[in-house]
């Protein structure tokens, strides 16, 4: 079964809304573990909308399975995330404008710069995982920069519309989550998925952990974290058993 890392971003996303202190991060965390989440994963964007340093510190502390770090990768982030050490950081790419991740990771236009990232997270033993488009030249340089792990950015498939569009892009994401396993890299995947667009993607076994916050916490908000998380993981256990 794919690992189910839960992205609590919104949770803080309701707190600034009102700039106050409830809801509180750490307690989704915390209560989405126990439900059985196998991570937790958080983006500590440039402008700070939703998770804050405090949020990341005290998640360093109290998460007990995996604290996966998204961030961009730049000088002030990167040394954040060097002080306080995460179990992994995602490198995505990062736009002040965007609603949210708008695509992978250009590498190809930064191999050089990525490679001397991700050597400084391996020096401090963080491993580093890259959030990346369905796309087989950015895998290729993916592999250059000696990253550990991809992200296979789901992003189109999710948004799909029709039947057709959806497989075509099913399409790309099982070929890029087959050459990226074969190109020797760990094999995650997300963005936009639901729980009713999961189970084709959790299918593929060479995939091991899945990011997903957005769907599980809009669920969360009306029928509790715990059984949000709980719902989301009998979906990922049943598409292996099940197909
Ligand atoms: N993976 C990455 C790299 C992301 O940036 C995000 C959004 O923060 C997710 C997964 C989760 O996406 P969603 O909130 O749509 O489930």
């Amino acid at each position: 079964m794919a690992k189910l890392c839960v992205n609590v971003d919104h949770i803080a996303t309701v707190r600034e809304a009102r700039k106050t202190v409830e809801p509180d991060p750490v307690a989704a965390a915390i209560l989405s573990e126990l439900a059985g989440a196998h991570g937790i994963t958080i983006h500590l964007r440039e402008d700070r909308r939703h998770i804050q340093e405090r949020d990341l510190r005290i998640m360093r502390e109290v998460v007990k399975t995996k604290l996966n770090l998204e961030m961009a990768a730049t000088r002030e982030i990167i040394d954040i995330a060097l002080a306080v050490t995460p179990d992994q950081v995602t490198l995505v790419p990062e736009k002040r404008q965007e609603i949210t991740t708008e695509g992978g990771l250009d590498v190809l236009s930064q191999e050089g710069y990525l490679k001397g990232v991700v050597r400084e997270f391996k020096n401090a033993n963080i491993p580093v995982s890259i959030f990346i488009d369905p796309d087989m030249e950015q895998l290729k340089s993916a592999r250059k920069t000696e990253a550990d792990c991809v992200e296979i950015n789901t992003g189109k498939y999710s948004e799909a519309k029709t039947e057709m569009e959806t497989d075509t892009e099913f399409n790309k994401v099982e070929a890029a989550v087959l050459f990226a396993f074969k190109s020797g890299f760990i094999v995650h995947a997300g963005h936009g998925l639901t729980y009713r667009n999961v189970k084709r993607i959790a299918a593929l076994k060479e995939i091991s952990e899945l990011n997903i916050g957005h769907n599980i916490i809009a669920r969360a908000v009306i029928v509790g974290i715990e059984r949000a998380v709980r719902e989301m993981l009998y979906i990922i256990n049943q598409s292996r058993i099940s197909p």
